[in-house]
């Protein structure tokens, strides 16, 4: 009799043990089943809305890598600046908007493999006398907030920037466009595939040929989240590597 309490209790404490493995273990997103990923929508083709659906480069590839891991992608399009933060305190599982890998936000996030390039371009009115990036001293240069752009074009002269008073950070890349097309600012400074697609929405600009920074996209996570960024990473590399990524991109950039 004592022998069978003592089996009995065995295989109950096992039992437990085996249906409460993963109890109180942590998700490794913010909420079961869901991959929350931050984004700011203004910047087509990586990311703008076709009518209420966010789509473009980043919203197919953030689905596809979701779709492997076995997640439901939801998309919360927030303000540029709130990214890092949110993904920061485990708000959004990851951030993707054409964001630049810097080391001002590695020390704050975690960045995936890079999936894509970026070039920080210049874009004017037709008529203006801003020629070549040697013309931007002492002009009012458009940003979006809390961008590269706005980072490189803020930055003191000495550190070869035009110095914060004469820059202007808007809330996104549309809003700083109209105010170039009004003339609240001489120039707009901002990754070149957006740049192109504002010129060809809207008559009278171009973009200056010349090259203002090169920059590599990648994925932000929380630093403690490298359990899921380990499972995209590997994702995204199968999506490089079986082409699919390049599909999706030449779907939204048309070679010039
Ligand atoms: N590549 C630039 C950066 O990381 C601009 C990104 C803006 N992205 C956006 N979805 N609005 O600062």
């Amino acid at each position: 009799m004592k022998k069978y309490v003592k089996i009995l209790s065995l295989i109950s404490a096992l039992l437990i043990a085996v249906l409460c493995s993963g109890c109180g273990k942590k998700s490794m997103t913010a909420e079961e089943g869901k991959l929350i990923m931050a984004t700011n929508a203004e910047f087509p083709p990586y990311e703008y809305y076709e009518g209420d659906k966010v789509v473009g480069i980043d919203a197919e590839v953030a689905a596809l890598i979701a779709e492997k891991l076995g997640l439901e992608l939801e998309i919360a399009d927030v303000a540029f600046d709130s990214i890092i933060p949110g993904v920061q305190s485990g708000k959004y599982d990851m951030g993707m908007a054409g964001m630049t890998v810097n080391d001002e936000r590695l020390e704050k996030v975690n960045f995936s493999t890079s999936y894509a390039k970026g070039i920080q371009a210049v874009i004017v009115k037709e008529d203006s006398d801003i020629k070549s990036i040697d013309d931007l001293e002492g002009k009012k240069i458009g940003t979006q907030q809390g961008t590269t752009g706005y980072i490189y074009a803020s930055a003191a002269p000495e550190d070869g920037g035009y110095g914060e008073e004469n820059v202007v950070g808007y809330e996104n890349g549309a809003v700083a466009v109209q105010s170039l097309l009004k003339d609240k600012v001489d120039c707009v400074i901002i990754d070149n595939e957006p740049a192109k697609a504002y010129v060809a929405a809207n008559e009278g600009l171009k973009i200056l040929d010349a090259e203002f920074a090169n920059e590599d996209y990648a994925i932000c996570f929380a630093k403690d989240n490298t359990e899921l960024q380990k499972k995209v990473d590997e994702a995204l590399k199968e999506l490089i590597a079986d082409g699919s990524l390049q599909e999706i991109v030449d779907k939204y950039i048309k070679a010039d």
